[in-house]
């Protein structure tokens, strides 16, 4: 049998092959609930504007909340060879309203359907992954106030550099999410025009209201041109460059995690929540989910990847090459909104090891900035050479495996004879975090005071949201 959508010119149905290598619905099932948003726009507009009859838009639109309500209810029988979400929905309307069905494609093309369902798919999943991130937020802002003066490592090239405070570390990723919030902001704003009645790809000689689908639909405009309307997809690689970006963070905090809890560093113990046991290693605690965290980011970053693939060659308008830009993405955010929700768990669950981190805080050396500061400001020596003077000190007691502050007056002396027993006031993790109070800097009175803004900022946008 030929298609019924646009039987006309063709004698036969397609090939076995050519149906499957055709067929979206599979994936674009998931654009239901959008598909049927847009057609209510339309119809209402095409009635306002007299270009189909009022009792025929009544029906269509009883058909369409029919529709809605079996899709919902699960009772809604997809079907391969209708392709798509688009000629699923219609061809079932069409089996509960009769030919006045056909009305509803009047002045649209899938085109610009597909285009304005996938914007608000895009828009509705941009939206709920900003409050997950919220949420995420608040749980490190949190942990962060609670830990503003724990101390603990701060590591370059992850080798011990100064002491830090846990809550200064959380603090960082509380930033980070803050621009991809910002990112995906960004991105919602530039998406919201609205692209329907671009129909095929040059518009439509009747007298459409694109001002009014647009408004209905939620969207701040209508696009300005019919051909970029049909064949632009930035708004999907935008939207997955922010959430590549996003679990690009996640997963660096993921492999911190997986760090942190291994006997060597024991920083934070994740309890039974969020690890598993190994079936052969009986003592074993594994950082699962963290380890998946950190490995989803690859699929998110691989859609992005793959969606500027697809779309580099392709000429104006659309490309049925622009049908691969679903599966990656519906993947993607699906994947970051599980990370998301997985690490806000993990963040809340931890327990850091205060005791242990202290220790290490002190570890290789890392005062031995607070020596040579404490050498440029009592001594006014240059930096450089207050440098030079520690490293040798650094060497002295590294030759004896002791601290810089277990050293005594007289071997101090014994490299820089100026140097006196108040250099040991500054020589210790605790004093060496309070005294980083530069703006943006670790000592717990900062890190406390930026913690409780966030807390403050963050719980008054959810009181907000309501
Ligand atoms: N299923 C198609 C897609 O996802 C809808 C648009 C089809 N348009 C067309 N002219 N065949 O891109």
């Amino acid at each position: 049998m030929s298609n019924k959508m646009w039987g006309g010119r063709f004698a036969s149905g397609p090939d076995a092959i050519m149906e499957e290598i055709n067929a979206s619905i599979g994936f674009d099932y998931r654009l239901a609930a959008q598909d049927i948003r847009g057609s209510r726009a339309h119809v209402a507009m095409l009635a306002e504007a007299g270009i189909v009859g009022r009792e025929h838009a009544q029906a269509i639109a009883r058909g369409l909340d029919q529709i809605q309500g079996e899709i919902e209810a699960g009772t809604f029988v997809f079907s391969r060879s209708l392709e798509d979400i688009h000629m699923n929905i219609e061809s079932r309307l069409a089996e509960i309203i009769g030919p006045d069905a056909g009305r509803l494609h009047t002045a649209r093309s899938r085109n610009d359907q597909v285009a304005v369902d996938f914007r608000l798919w895009i828009r509705d999943t941009v939206d709920d992954l900003d409050l997950q991130m919220r949420d995420l937020q608040q749980a490190l802002a949190e942990r962060a106030l609670e830990n503003a003066g724990a101390v603990m490592p701060g590591f370059t090239h992850l080798q011990s550099a100064q002491p830090v405070t846990f809550g200064h570390h959380l603090l960082a990723y509380v930033e980070m999410l803050s621009r991809d919030r910002g990112r995906l902001a960004d991105a919602r704003e530039r998406l919201n025009e609205c692209p329907l009645g671009a129909a095929a790809l040059a518009g439509t000689s009747f007298p459409i209201d694109r001002e009014a689908t647009a408004r209905a639909l939620g969207f701040d405009r209508p696009t300005a041109n019919s051909l970029d309307s049909v064949s632009d997809r930035d708004f999907v690689l935008e939207v997955l460059g922010a959430a590549a970006i996003c679990a690009v963070h996640l997963s660096r905090l993921a492999e911190e995690i997986v760090l942190w809890v291994t006997p060597q560093f024991g920083f934070v113990q994740l309890s039974d929540k969020f690890t598993t046991g190994s079936s052969i290693m009986p003592q074993k605690r594994n950082p699962d989910a963290a380890e998946l965290v950190r490995g989803k980011a690859g699929r998110v970053i691989g859609s992005l990847n793959g969606l500027m693939i697809v779309m580099k060659g392709l000429p104006l308008t659309y490309s049925k090459d622009m049908q691969e830009d679903k599966e990656g993405a519906f993947d993607a955010l699906q994947s970051l909104s599980l990370c998301i929700a997985a690490m806000t768990g993990m963040i809340r669950d931890l327990a850091p090891d205060l005791k242990r981190m202290k220790a290490a805080a002190g570890a290789g050396f890392s005062i031995a900035t607070d020596l040579a500061d404490w050498l440029v400001r009592e001594l006014k020596m240059p930096f450089r050479q207050a440098h030079h003077v520690t490293g040798s000190l650094v060497k002295l007691a590294s030759d004896r495996k002791i601290g810089l502050e277990k050293l005594s007056l007289a071997d101090m002396q014994s490299v820089e004879p100026q140097i006196t027993q108040a250099v040991f006031e500054v020589l210790g993790v605790e004093k060496s975090v309070r005294s980083r109070k530069s703006y943006g800097g670790t000592a717990p009175a900062n890190v406390r005071a930026q913690a409780k803004r966030w807390v403050a900022k963050l719980a008054k946008e959810a009181a907000k949201a309501g």
